[in-house]
């Protein structure tokens, strides 16, 4: 596939992510979402990519993020919607209404966990779901997402 114009991905993390780093360590780490951020923007630009990184705990603020990324024709997104992957048609639905390569991330294994976690809306509107490899994730779901939309590494 051709690179779209704007060459844009958002990264959009959902509810209590802005806690990472204090929140619940054994499951999902000690980076902060600060660190996830730069993680993402380094590996953006490796294939002349930005990111464009952005948090919330409200489910109708992260639809309208993803809104934006259709506004602002962003070439892929990046999504780790936290405990509204396993609630929100709202945010499916928003994922299906824009139609953007989607990767959805999960820091943790969310197969090995309660299993009301087992579930994923959002992941139903992704092309690709990685789930527990820690932060890592995040880096690997762009390098994934780069080959989907046919973005080149640069030398
Ligand atoms: C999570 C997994 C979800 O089940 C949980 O509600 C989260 C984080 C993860 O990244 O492992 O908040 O999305």
């Amino acid at each position: 596939m051709a690179m779209p114009p704007d060459q844009t991905i958002y990264v959009l993390n959902g509810p209590n992510l802005n806690m990472l780093g204090t929140r619940e360590p054994d499951t999902y780490g000690h980076a902060t979402l600060a660190d996830v951020e730069k993680l993402c923007a380094e590996a953006a630009a490796q294939f002349g990519l930005t990111a464009c990184c952005r948090q919330s705990n409200h489910e109708g603020q992260l639809i309208d993020f993803i809104h934006e990324a259709h506004a602002k024709k962003a070439c892929g997104i990046i999504i780790n919607a936290a405990a509204y992957s396993h609630t929100s048609i709202a945010l499916h639905d928003a994922l299906k209404a824009v139609n953007i390569p989607t990767v959805e991330v999960h820091i943790s294994n969310i197969h090995a966990r309660e299993s009301f976690r087992h579930h994923s809306f959002t992941a139903m509107a992704a092309f690709a779901t990685l789930s527990g490899f820690g932060i890592d994730g995040y880096r690997l779901a762009i390098n994934g997402l780069a080959a989907k939309i046919g973005a080149k590494a640069k030398a």
